[in-house]
């Protein structure tokens, strides 16, 4: 990409990110007090919905598949894909969407982080530009009115293991591994990293990770929680991750809405106003249709039929 490229892009990504804050509703009922730059989608432009940029876009039971087509560079984050991650947010995200996953092509990498080759002619102010869209393109994911799942089938690596982290859930296959080698770049991991681990993790497993730049196998993730799950072998992490989400993708979608954000929130709240917090989530639910499905359904000793009401 040539610099006026960029240039182009990022005066566009811009305008877009106006139009949306100025638009101020979300692009779907329940991402009304979600996610940044939310928008309605915009009629004007016309969006491929199997195809956004770099990245690949499928529905299936229930989820919505985001895939990283940029295997030969490992499927790092250029500001192409980092743009197109938020139009996935803008213009794709359905309100029949119970899940959203994220995935990379390929068997070596899920994502290599940052794409180092583009930032090598980037100036000053357009890494300064990149990183902004980490927290707006990509940090959707975090805050996402449905599960965010990141089925991880290789490396995560940097912004890769940030953008992992971004996610509800994390699930991995057997020869994934994981790293956040930014201090040996001379940076910081700055997309979320040095937040969002120690929460995950611990304090002190996350100062070892950033520090040292440690590099985890999947089973060593899984040991220490960073990941959930590490995938049967003989099954892709993509299947194996459709059939684990099931009572995500058939559970009552208020309910899940519900413990999605009174679960964000304790990172975020002291335990008195979470608990405050826990009980305004339990309201939305108390008056659901839903509800009243799921004790008929147990009186009744059969499946319920959640409609999301
Ligand atoms: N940005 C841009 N290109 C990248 C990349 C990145 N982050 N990571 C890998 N690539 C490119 C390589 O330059 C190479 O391109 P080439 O074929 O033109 O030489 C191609 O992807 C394949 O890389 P290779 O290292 O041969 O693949 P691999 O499967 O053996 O290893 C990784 C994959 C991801 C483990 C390895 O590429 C790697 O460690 N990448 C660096 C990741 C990193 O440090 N990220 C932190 C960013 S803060």
């Amino acid at each position: 990409m040539t610099g006026s490229d960029r240039g182009k892009n990022q005066a566009r990504a811009s305008a877009e990110s106006t139009a949306a804050l100025s638009n101020g509703l979300g692009a779907r009922g329940l991402a009304d007090s979600h996610g940044p730059g939310a928008s309605p989608p915009d009629s004007r432009r016309v969006h491929d919905p199997s195809a956004e940029g770099p990245l690949s876009l499928r529905r299936q039971d229930g989820a919505l598949i985001i895939s990283i087509e940029r295997e030969d560079r490992r499927n790092s984050l250029s500001l192409s894909t980092l743009e197109a991650f938020g139009n996935v947010f803008r213009y794709h995200l359905a309100p029949d969407d119970r899940a959203v996953i994220v995935t990379g092509s390929g068997a070596r990498a899920f994502c290599a982080g940052a794409d180092l080759k583009e930032r090598k002619d980037m100036s000053l102010d357009e890494v300064r530009a990149q990183l902004v869209r980490y927290r707006t393109d990509l940090a959707w994911l975090s805050t996402c009115p449905v599960p965010t799942i990141a089925a991880i089938n290789g490396a995560a690596l940097g912004g890769g293991l940030e953008l992992a982290l971004l996610c509800d859930l994390r699930i991995a296959a057997p020869h994934a591994s994981f790293a956040l080698p930014e201090t040996s770049l001379g940076i910081i991991p700055a997309a979320g990293g040095t937040q969002y681990l120690p929460r995950i993790v611990g304090a002190a497993k996350a100062r070892e990770l950033i520090l040292l730049g440690t590099r985890l196998s999947a089973a060593e993730a899984l040991r220490i929680g960073l990941i959930h799950r590490i995938c049967d072998a003989e099954v892709s992490v993509l299947d194996d991750t459709l059939a684990w989400i099931t009572p995500i993708t058939r559970g009552a979608p208020l309910a899940q809405h519900a413990a999605l954000r009174a679960l964000r929130a304790a990172d975020r709240l002291d335990i008195d106003a979470g608990l405050e917090f826990e009980l305004s989530c339990y309201e939305e639910c108390l008056v659901s249709e839903d509800r009243v499905e799921a004790l008929n359904a147990f009186a009744e000793k059969r499946e319920p039929v959640f409609k999301g009401k």
